[in-house]
């Protein structure tokens, strides 16, 4: 007696054997072999190359091969011939500006890999076998009984240690080994600058009240009039560059290439009726002259690739993109939060000037922010 899927049945009354897996478990539940949602396409007829059936086409492929690895050798030994010809130093402009020796080496080294890698490549495609190769992938898991035994391996290793028996000890070890964790968090805090965790550095910058734009690098300060619509211009805080004149201190060092990192701008103008009011055009802007910080809030890179036609602003880094016609917003990309906004103004001789410093931190949006 036999039923539906012809296993046979063990008792009068027709049920049946149970089903076994490859493990040689027994279930009443046959094991599940999902359908393969993609039909195996199979191989394609295979393609006789005329290697394979031309003996000449063949013999033809040897030479060449041979060939390219005897120029390799004779590229190398040349390398040899030229590393002791050739001193360095002299002979210095002999080719393109680049010294005799320069050149040879760099040659004959690269011809002779060139060759060396070409003939492996034309070996591998015209002669060497090119039937289709199958390697059936096999489960990653252990064989049950490699499980069995190492979990049996672990129960015999506590039992003798005992630990199941002493939970004191147990949950003191457990204790001592978790807390071992808190010295490397601790440490963590060395990887920012000694005063990183003083967060009101993070939130203000050299621009204050008054304090003239000036052109990045060379420091002159700039005229409204002078910006033509769909300029960008990089731009500091005039006390990056102290003179006599304008009387701001000298500074140093980190705290010199932290405020110039700070206080790093871009000025742009467009259409005074493209700015949204997000821009506080009546405010914060002259005449569409609008300004922002340069640092991208994603994690701090300097913003730079500018689109006229758009007024987006793209951070190379991770391409957050911002609309400088509408407050900065974010348009794309990682970036959680607009550019902030310089308010700006003119002073009486029409140069840009600072309303105030940024109202709210520039740069990457640290987690003690909401603090400030
Ligand atoms: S730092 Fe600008 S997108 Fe990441």
């Amino acid at each position: 007696m036999s039923n539906d899927d012809n296993r046979p049945v063990n008792g009068p009354d027709g049920t049946p054997e149970p089903y076994s897996d490859e493990t040689g478990a027994q279930s009443h539940v046959p094991a599940r072999t999902p359908a393969d949602p993609i039909a195996d396409p199979g191989l394609p007829p295979h393609t006789w190359r005329p290697t394979d059936v031309d003996p000449k086409a063949e013999k033809r492929a040897e030479r060449q091969i041979a060939a390219m690895f005897i120029a390799a050798m004779i590229s190398a030994v040349l390398f040899v011939v030229a590393y002791f010809s050739f001193s360095v130093g002299d002979n210095w402009d002999t080719f393109l500006g680049l010294g005799a020796s320069t050149v040879s080496l760099g040659v004959t080294l690269g011809v002779s890999l060139l060759l060396i890698g070409t003939g492996i490549i034309h070996l591998a495609r015209k002669l060497m076998a090119d039937a289709e190769m199958v390697e059936m992938r096999h489960p990653a898991a252990s064989p049950p009984e490699d499980r069995e035994a190492t979990v049996a391996a672990l129960n015999a290793g506590l039992d003798e240690a005992g630990i199941g028996r002493r939970p004191l000890v147990r949950n003191t070890m457990i204790g001592a080994v978790g807390v071992l964790g808190l010295p490397a968090v601790v440490l963590l805090r060395d990887l920012a600058p000694g005063d990183a965790l003083d967060i009101d550095k993070l939130a203000h910058t050299l621009w204050k009240p008054g304090m003239r734009l000036v052109r990045d690098v060379v420091g002159t300060p700039i005229l409204a009039s002078e910006i033509e619509v769909g300029d960008l211009i990089n731009a500091a805080p005039e006390a990056m560059f102290p003179s006599e004149e304008n009387g701001y201190p000298e500074l140093e060092g980190a705290e010199e290439q932290s405020e110039k990192a700070k206080g790093a701008i871009i000025i742009v103008r467009m259409d005074p009726d493209e700015l949204t009011p997000a821009t506080q055009p009546d405010k914060w802007t002259v005449d569409g002259i609008i300004c922002y910080s340069k640092i991208c809030t994603h994690v701090g890179c300097p913003i730079s690739l500018y689109e006229r036609t758009t007024h987006h602003v793209l951070c190379p880094c991770h391409q957050s993109t911002f609309d400088l016609a509408d407050g900065a917003k974010v348009v794309f990309g990682p970036a959680a939060r607009p550019l902030p906004q310089l308010p700006i103004k003119v002073d009486e001789e029409g140069y840009l000037v600072a309303q105030s410093d940024f109202t709210e931190p520039i740069g990457a949006s640290f987690w003690e922010r909401e603090k400030l």
